[in-house]
């Protein structure tokens, strides 16, 4: 499962509830650094393989804290997301009043007024049990280069993966870092709305790295039959986020093990009209190349 920060906001302990809902399901989930629920709780919730993303932070010393903490915690894998470089412009939150740190607004205030189950479900818990859920905003390293990457390679000896990679150059510069996967992301073109497409970036991608890294997708991916192409195409996992987050804040843990078991559902489905029985037997020659440019 994709890291999402703050999804602690859609439900009470949302990044707990969206680990047991990845490890009943039988996935790794990877927590987001900007996590609502507190690491040491999601950690203790978590039933199965437990990752932690990090954001590059300008200061080494931050840095290197991060990763303390994820090994003291026992974390099974960092992902280190790099195509965040600068503040996205998001003009939904403009209009609906979210920004870091999260503060009480004109805008949210009504919000807060006309959602009385999530005022009472989620922020009341919060305050009923802790605090005013606390979000601080990130430092970003804006002129991270790929040393950077081998810094962190250095510091942590677990399993390591680069996230938001959006060309083939920079799928090759990974693969000389030392990293074990890489993830072919634009953000969910939450960060800028011209990014590349990963699954249309994807088969250029797995010619060029042919078998020497394992390449992961996501942005975009709500369907079965999605992942299937994301398969095809050369992919050998696909992150999931915002599908799950929308079984999160509609019914919690239940919620979001419905939208990964959709998932699966689906994915069965389109193998069985494809006509294969594994993951495995998934490959190009099912794609028909002009049916995928019409969906990228
Ligand atoms: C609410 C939200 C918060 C996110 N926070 C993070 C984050 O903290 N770190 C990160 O690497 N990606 C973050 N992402 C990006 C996701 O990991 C993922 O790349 C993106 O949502 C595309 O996948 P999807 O189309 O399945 O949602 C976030 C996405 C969403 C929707």
């Amino acid at each position: 499962m994709a890291p999402t920060g703050a999804a602690g906001l859609l439900w009470y302990h949302g990044e707990a509830a969206l680990a047991r809902a990845a490890n009943v399901t039988g996935i790794p989930y990877c927590l987001a650094m900007s996590s609502i629920t507190p690491l040491d709780v999601v950690r203790r919730e978590a039933r199965g393989q437990l990752w932690l993303q990090l954001y590059l932070s300008p200061d080494a010393e931050s840095n290197r804290a991060m990763i303390e903490r994820a090994r003291h915690l026992h974390f099974d894998a960092l992902i280190v997301t790099v195509d965040t470089v600068v503040s996205p412009n998001r003009e939904y939150n403009w209009r609906n009043g979210f920004n870091l740190p999260i503060k009480v607004n004109r805008r949210n205030a009504l919000d807060l007024v006309i959602h009385p189950r999530w005022t009472l479900g989620v922020i009341g818990r919060y305050l009923l049990n802790e605090q005013m859920p606390r979000m601080d905003p990130i430092k970003r390293d804006e002129r991270a280069e790929w040393s950077a990457i081998k810094r962190i390679r250095d510091l942590w000896s677990g399993p390591l993966v680069i996230k938001g990679i959006g060309c083939t150059e920079d799928a090759l510069a990974a693969l000389q870092t030392g990293a074990d996967a890489i993830v072919l992301s634009n953000h969910g073109a939450r960060n800028l709305d011209s990014a590349s497409s990963p699954l249309a970036l994807l088969p250029e991608v797995a010619r060029r790295v042919a078998g020497r890294l394992p390449i992961w997708v996501d942005s975009g991916f709500m369907r079965g039959s999605d992942i299937f192409k994301a398969l095809a195409s050369g992919a050998s996992a696909v992150l999931i986020g915002r599908a799950a987050l929308y079984g999160l804040a509609a019914g919690g843990e239940a919620g979001a093990t419905r939208s990964l078991a959709l998932l699966r559902e689906e994915l069965d489905r389109c193998m069985a009209y494809a006509g294969v029985r594994t993951i495995a037997e998934i490959g190009p020659q099912h794609l028909q190349s002009d049916a995928l440019a019409t969906t990228v």
